[in-house]
């Protein structure tokens, strides 16, 4: 697939009104993205547990206009109207028009609403732009014809990765990789596709509970991020070692070696971090408390030869990721151990999840 074949022909159909929601989750990523070229396309590949619980609800309303010169929307988060979203979503639909021609044809409202709160320091963007664009790929796909679930996905995924990156990691589950590796057939720059090879047991339903060291704005975007990643002294060998931890991921996840998997995983948001500390300007979003978590884990591990393992995002807050069988044992460490340095004591369940789910209206 080339960025031509998501450029449609000509609709079949029209559509005057309606509506579309679609439900979607966030992901958390085992391999990191970081560094990008232009639109969006990664200097490296990555891979991602899709979330089941941290998602996005969108209800995406279309009503045709008279004249079709300009981008016509309104955004609102938990009913209340957010100008403050629109040039984001301005930039995201003028990157886009070309694959979805419609676009200034219609005046939008969007309603979104997250299940974990706003200001928790998780990131909305995956679920938020991936809801976006599959709403938006339900009205082509009622413009159109036919188009078969692999486009639509495909599609959707494509738009989504124009809108953030990551995003586009969120439209299917469970293990989504994004960025052309050698040894995964089927990986593209251009969206996310779903692990082609075997999974150990081990991973079914592995478990995610997400940590909130620090709910507040972060101090650096991860688009300043990203492109401090050009010129960066430590860049190529960044992404040369991306691709090797993506080649010692296929076998891990076939033998099921969680010791391995969980070096893979470590090493990965340690470096993203090291990245982020290397950078010129430099920036730390790490806290105390992501050290001090950090620690008590290690020493958990070595009290309890659990599998228990960290990754973090951009970010203070720590992703603790665990199989399912550890469940008990390790949200009880949680509870004892940990809940003291997230604040106000505030976590989030999740577990690895299916992708996004259209909702009738
Ligand atoms: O999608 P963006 O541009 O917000 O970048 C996200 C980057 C990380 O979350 C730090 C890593 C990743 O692969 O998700």
């Amino acid at each position: 697939m080339t960025e031509q074949d998501f450029i449609p022909k000509t609709y079949s159909k029209t559509k005057d009104s309606g509506s579309v929601t679609w439900s979607s989750p966030s992901n958390i990523a085992l391999v990191k993205y970081w560094g990008k070229k232009e639109d969006q396309i990664p200097e490296n590949p990555s891979i991602s547990f899709t979330l089941d619980n941290c998602k996005t609800t969108t209800i995406l309303s279309f009503s045709k206009k008279e004249s079709n010169d300009a981008f016509s929307f309104d955004v609102f988060l938990d009913d209340d109207k957010k100008d403050d979203f629109k040039p984001k979503i301005e930039t995201f639909f003028k990157r886009i028009e070309r694959y979805l021609p419609f676009l200034k044809e219609y005046h939008f409202k969007i309603e979104t609403s997250n299940t974990f709160p706003h200001s928790s320091g998780i990131a909305s963007s995956a679920s938020g732009m991936s809801a976006l664009a599959l709403c938006l790929m339900s009205l082509e796909k009622e413009l159109s014809e036919n188009i078969s679930q692999d486009y639509f996905n495909q599609k959707a995924s494509f738009l989504a990765r124009l809108g953030s990156g990551s995003a586009c990691r969120s439209i299917e589950g469970n293990l989504i990789v994004w960025g052309t590796h050698q040894n995964i057939d089927g990986s593209s720059d251009l969206f996310g596709v779903k692990y082609p090879y075997e999974v150990h047991q081990n991973f079914k339903n592995y478990q995610d509970t997400i940590l909130l060291v620090d709910k507040g704005e972060k101090q650096v975007s991860s688009t300043v991020g990203h492109d401090l990643m050009h010129n960066h002294p430590f860049a190529t060998r960044r992404f040369a070692q991306a691709h090797e931890s993506m080649s010692k991921l296929i076998k891990i996840f076939k033998n099921g070696d969680l010791d391995a998997f969980l070096k893979i995983v470590e090493s990965e948001a340690l470096t993203l971090h090291a990245m982020m500390m290397t950078s010129m300007p430099y920036f730390i979003l790490m806290k105390p408390n992501t050290l001090e978590i950090i620690n008590k884990i290690w020493a958990f591990r070595i009290e309890t030869n659990s599998k228990v393992c960290f990754t973090l995002d951009a970010g203070a807050n720590v992703h603790i990721l665990y199989p399912e069988r550890e469940k008990d044992a390790v949200l009880k460490f949680i509870k004892t151990e940990l809940v003291a340095y997230c604040q106000n004591g505030h976590y989030i369940s999740d577990q690895i999840g299916f992708g996004a789910q259209q909702i009738d209206n």
